[in-house]
């Protein structure tokens, strides 16, 4: 019987950019994010006794070889729970607008880890799919909740889980996603942080600013305060990109397009018109405003990025499962 599992991306007001344990998935920090309705992944799993390997495809095309073996790593934890040698055949969907270049981890690893280790025949905790979910990838121990959910970095693999803040978001949070460039990101959220964490001067620092950008950020949100969230987000994101920038070798995410968006979005709050900006391990900026804002702020970006390339999203749920 296949098992089927849907979960949806989010985006991180509090980064998450370091591994101290790359081999466990354990964080150098805690981190603070928003998952949103707008972007999901569904995942069929399927146990087949007859495989040898294991099988997946993405959008209805084959995996290449890099990606099978990191998936097949992640179904053998999954096996090793279960206590099965069991082969599974895996077809994922990603629910994303045509070529929006926000295709994740998050949804991807929270989605199997639920579909494969029910499948397996485990009944895990929320607790537990988001500490198998982090085996997977750092950012989909978050997707297993709705709403804001906060990282708990851990000491260990028992320790280091997400827990939800607030899975029904009551207050008018929004996010808006512009579209900068749909294409694959040149370096990986995970060569990208390693090499941060490795070389950039600022990193002591880091571990600093993210303890206290916590401790803000929950305030802000218990004071449902959107221009606060938006406010420390965007610093957070600065400094994250600044990491970037100080590693050696020295990089960026940001292309010509988002450098743009960053100003007008700068003009727009000079103008009394409050939105803010985070950026991931990409090019693309993703907007946090108050939805009652959501015209006045898409009539000001239409006209400079197309209407086509701004999607808004709202903060969406949890990981939910189908035994068909
Ligand atoms: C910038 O979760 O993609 O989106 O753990 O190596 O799979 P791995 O990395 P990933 O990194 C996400 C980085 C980020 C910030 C965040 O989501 O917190």
């Amino acid at each position: 019987m296949p098992t089927t599992a849907r979960a949806h991306t989010n985006i991180a007001l509090v980064k998450y950019w370091g591994k101290r344990d790359p081999q466990l998935m354990l964080p150098q920090t805690d981190s603070l994010s928003l998952t949103l309705d707008r972007f999901f992944t569904d995942t069929t799993v399927t146990a087949d006794r007859r495989l040898n390997h294991d099988r997946f495809t993405i959008n209805g095309q084959a995996v290449d070889d890099k990606n099978t073996n990191r998936l097949t790593a992640f179904l053998d934890l999954v096996r090793q729970l279960a206590g099965t040698d069991t082969r599974f055949n895996v077809a994922s969907t990603n629910h994303v607008p045509t070529s929006a270049g926000l295709a994740s981890s998050a949804s991807a690893f929270a989605a199997l880890a639920a579909a494969a280790s029910r499948e397996a025949g485990c009944h895990l905790s929320r607790r537990e799919l988001s500490r198998l979910a982090r085996r997977g990838s750092g950012s989909a121990t978050r997707s297993v909740y709705g709403g804001l959910v906060e990282w708990h970095r851990g000491t260990n693999d028992q320790t280091s889980f997400a827990e939800p803040l607030m899975e029904k978001v009551d207050f008018p949070l929004e996010m808006l996603a512009i579209v900068i460039d749909a294409s694959q990101k040149k370096v990986s959220s995970r060569t990208g942080m390693q090499l941060c964490v490795e070389t950039s001067p600022f990193y002591p620092e880091w571990r600093t600013i993210v303890e206290s950008d916590m401790t803000n950020m929950k305030a802000a949100i218990a004071n449902q305060d959107i221009n606060r969230i938006g406010q420390l987000a965007q610093e957070n994101a600065l400094r994250m990109h600044a990491l970037t920038l100080s590693a050696d070798p020295g990089y960026t995410y940001f292309e010509e397009g988002t450098m743009r968006a960053m100003r007008l979005v700068d003009t727009l709050n000079a103008n009394g018109l409050h939105c803010y900006y985070t950026m991931d391990a990409g090019p693309n900026v993703k907007l946090i405003y108050n939805s009652k804002d959501r015209q006045q702020i898409i009539d000001q970006l239409a006209p400079v990025f197309g209407k086509d390339k701004l999607i808004v999203a709202k903060p969406g749920p949890g990981v939910s499962i189908t035994q068909l």
